[in-house]
């Protein structure tokens, strides 16, 4: 399959339309931090012949296969191999430490999904592995099989918000203990068998919540996001623009914080004039989270979780 027919770019109209007024003087360039398979990132050197993109991801393989795609865009697009809390240095390598767009699209690819030896998917029998990038890090077996109890119940109440977390990781160390995971069916089995009938009813595939928190752990998701926002912003020129897709509510409250922060002003309550090192950096460009439309949802239920959130640059640092 060629990567534009199996990855649907997610709320790409309205991504685009965020960036636009910073995107349109030739000389721009625009950061996509989750390059991924290059869905927005093809839109976005297309719709904005002057500008210059920068792509990171994390994973070698979506590189590969965004390099082949952006390939007949030639120098306009560079390519990079880091994790997006890197994106400072990775400016500074490039001589470009400010820029006048950036875009992250969280989260795992339809690429890291659909192949099941990846071990993201609880719909098929894997290795239990889930790094976005294998060539560092330890794997979700790994995780499974040595993180103490009361770790594991911590990951999967506040990464997959499992309200049957205890449950769940009392038949995990009982199994391990049997014989270590190192595949998927063992897990999703597992996770089945010990959850109370009631619980099975709501909501998908039982197992769904604790993937999702084994895959966040795994990769550091929120903590690598929690520092990459904040030097996201710092990258902008004024009149510069950010734009973030996320996929569950703590990825999103991580991003409305930094923003919504950033459009407050610091200035001590009862301050007749307010200086201009108290007020605020940002705007915001969306009222709250923006959510996809019904159709787009329809035609790719992968949009369907998400929420877009935008701000600009209107300040410089005190
Ligand atoms: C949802 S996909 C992006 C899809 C892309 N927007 C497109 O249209 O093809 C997310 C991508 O971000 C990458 N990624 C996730 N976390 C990352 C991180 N901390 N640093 C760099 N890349 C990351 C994943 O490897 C994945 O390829």
């Amino acid at each position: 399959m060629s990567t534009n027919e199996r990855h649907v770019p997610v709320m790409l109209r309205r991504c685009l339309d965020l960036l636009a007024p910073a995107l349109e003087k030739p000389g721009s360039t625009v950061v996509d931090c989750t390059v991924g398979l290059g869905g927005h990132s093809e839109a976005l050197l297309t719709s904005f012949p002057g500008v210059r993109l920068i792509g990171l991801d994390r994973d070698p393989a979506a590189l590969e296969l965004a390099r082949e795609r952006l390939a007949p865009h030639g120098e306009r697009a560079t390519l990079v191999h880091a994790v997006y809390d890197e994106l400072p240095e990775v400016l500074a390598r490039l001589g470009t430490p400010r820029v006048q767009g950036v875009l992250f699209d969280l989260g795992v690819s339809s690429m890291q999904l659909d192949e099941a030896e990846r071990g993201f998917s609880y719909a098929r029998d894997a290795p239990l592995d889930m790094r976005m990038d294998q060539t560092r890090g330890i794997g979700a077996a790994e995780v499974l099989n040595t993180y103490p109890p009361g770790e594991l119940v911590r990951i999967l109440r506040a990464y997959g918000e499992e309200k049957q977390a205890k449950r769940i990781v009392a038949a995990i160390v009982r199994e391990r203990e049997k014989e270590p995971f190192t595949t998927s069916a063992r897990l999703v089995d597992l996770i089945r068998e010990a959850l109370p009938q009631a619980a099975k009813r709501t909501g998908g595939n039982p197992a769904k919540r604790t993937f999702q928190a084994l895959r966040i752990e795994v990769n550091g998701e929120l903590a690598v996001l929690e520092r990459a926002v904040p030097a996201a912003v710092a990258a902008l020129a004024v009149g510069g623009r950010i734009a973030v897709l996320s996929y569950h509510s703590l990825e999103d409250r991580l991003v409305k914080q930094v923003l919504t922060a950033g459009a407050t002003s610091t200035a001590p309550p009862g301050l007749p004039v307010v200086p201009e090192r108290y007020q605020p950096r940002l705007r915001l460009l969306t009222r709250g989270a923006e959510l996809p439309t019904e159709e787009e949802i329809a035609e790719n239920r992968r949009a369907a979780p998400a929420r877009l959130r935008g701000a600009e640059r209107i300040r410089e640092e005190p």
